[in-house]
C-alpha cells in the first residue's frame, strides 16, 4: 500500500509502505525528510508526529491513550489529525493513505 507524505510546501513524495509496516518506518527507511522516529516506535519520543488528512481520520483509527498524552507533551502544532506515525500500521486498505509533515519535530 502506497503513504503520501506532504511537506509543509505542498510536495508529496510516494513511498511503497509493507502491510503491517507503520507509516513512521516507512517513512525513516525512505528518507522522508520531517519524520524522524528517534524511539523506533516505542511511544517516547514524539518525533514521528504527522498530521492525517481528514478523509482518512476514520480509517486510521484511533488514538491509543498513551500516544494521546504523548501528543499533548511532545507535539508543538497538535491538530485534529494529529498522530505519532508509529502507531498506524499499514493495510492494503490504507492504500493512498495521505499524511501532511511537519516541517521539523519539536
Ligand atoms: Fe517515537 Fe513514534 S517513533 S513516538
Amino acid at each position: 500500500p502506497k503513504v503520501v507524505y506532504v511537506d509543509t510546501a505542498g510536495e508529496g513524495r510516494v513511498i511503497d509502505a509493507s502491510v503491517g509496516e507503520s507509516v513512521m518506518s516507512a517513512a525513516v527507511r525512505s528518507g522522508v525528510p520531517g519524520i524522524i522516529g528517534e524511539c523506533g516506535g516505542c511511544l517516547s519520543c514524539g518525533t514521528c508526529h504527522v498530521w492525517v488528512r481528514d478523509e482518512y481520520l476514520d480509517q486510521v483509527g484511533e488514538v491509543g491513550d498513551m500516544e494521546d498524552d504523548l501528543l499533548d507533551l511532545a507535539v508543538g502544532d497538535r491538530r485534529a489529525g494529529s498522530r505519532l506515525s508509529c502507531q498506524i500500521r499499514m493495510t492494503s486498505e490504507l492504500d493512498g493513505l495521505t499524511v501532511d509533515v511537519p516541517d521539523e519535530q519539536v
